[in-house]
């Protein structure tokens, strides 16, 4: 099976002889230290970051649930659809959640999001930027007035900016009541390791790593971090090969456009939805790849997939023709 249900990289980032090395240069023995430091150094370098706003912790997935449980306490707001974390760290912590409804296509109202959030006064917004599972873009302008009206009950906006480097650009906050939390489980293909950024300023910043564990990532999933962080080449190659596997995911996904409805993602996955979307998935399912179908009533007839290996393009695509065919 071929799994497209997951948004990881379909490929190991570094190579053989990179992991043996930085599994031999692990000092097994003792807590993290100079790795720690060493690999916010080259990520903020990477990023033209202080590396003073910028902490780790075992995936993205941990800074949502500290931010809930630090900033949360009056509420948690979010879209629908939207990352489903949000509100399963927010049940967990008996936090209240609201969540604000799309439009019939999926995209989203700017004006009734901010009259929603204005109603409920919530402490925590979390979007995500680029959107899971959209593929969509927010507008600058529009996290921007989001932030600026969270500010006037000292609410924090988190931009959660998962799928980033998937993206032609990144938002830059204006205030400090925006938190951006990043990840090096997608675009960096190690999500296993576990390793997720937290970037933010001020009393957001002094908030939410108040409740840091000593040593919050292990030496192992650093050192391996660090390899890869420090080897531009590799970097590169990784890069483009995802880009290319977007693109043939694109331009597969492209020749049922006049059957399904397909949004333009600034991701590694692609939403698709309509009537026949579901019959698609469950054919390509029945021929060995599997993607992303949902039980959510909100996403009755969505289906989303995400890119897999360069090599299994061409029967992925000769599916979807065997697909309408037989329709
Ligand atoms: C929008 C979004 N945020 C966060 C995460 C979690 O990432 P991590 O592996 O860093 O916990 C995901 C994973 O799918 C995601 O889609």
């Amino acid at each position: 099976m071929i799994y497209m249900d997951r948004n990881t990289c379909p490929v190991i980032p570094l190579s053989e002889e990179d992991i043996i090395s930085a599994v031999q240069n692990t000092a097994l023995n003792l807590y993290p230290e100079d790795e720690y430091t060493t690999f916010i150094r080259l990520y903020a370098e990477r990023y033209g970051l202080d590396a003073g706003t910028i902490e780790l912790a075992n995936g993205s997935d941990e800074w949502i649930q500290k931010i809930i449980m630090t900033l949360g306490k009056s509420g948690v707001m979010s879209l629908q659809p939207d990352f489903n974390m949000y509100q399963i760290y927010a049940n967990q912590a008996g936090i209240r959640f609201y969540s604000i409804g799309s439009n019939a296509d999926y995209s989203f109202d700017y004006d009734h999001i901010l009259d929603e959030v204005r109603k409920v006064e919530p402490s925590v917004f979390f979007i995500s930027n680029p959107h899971n599972p959209t593929g969509i873009l927010f507008p600058d302008e529009f996290l921007n007035t989001l932030a600026e009206v969270l500010s006037e009950w000292n609410g924090y906006l988190v931009v959660d900016e998962a799928y980033v480097e998937f993206a032609p650009k990144k938002y830059s906050p204006v205030s400090e009541n925006t938190l951006i939390i990043r990840t090096m489980s997608k675009m960096y293909g190690l999500a296993g390791l576990r390793i997720g950024i937290l970037i933010a300023e001020g009393t957001a910043f002094d908030a939410v790593t108040r409740i840091n564990h000593p040593y919050p990532v292990n030496s192992l999933s650093l050192n391996l971090g660090v390899q890869l962080l420090k080897n531009k080449d590799t970097l590169n190659t990784l890069i483009d090969y995802q880009k290319n596997s977007k693109k043939a995911l694109e331009d597969s996904l492209s020749q049922a456009e006049n059957l399904i409805s397909i949004k333009k993602s600034y991701t590694n996955f692609i939403f698709t939805y309509g009537p026949q979307a579901e019959s698609l998935a469950l054919y390509l399912k029945d021929h060995g790849f599997t993607a992303r179908i949902y039980e959510e009533p909100y996403l009755n007839n969505v289906v989303r997939y995400s890119i897999i290996s360069l090599e299994d393009y061409p029967a992925f695509k000769q599916l979807i023709t065997d697909w309408k065919e037989s329709i």
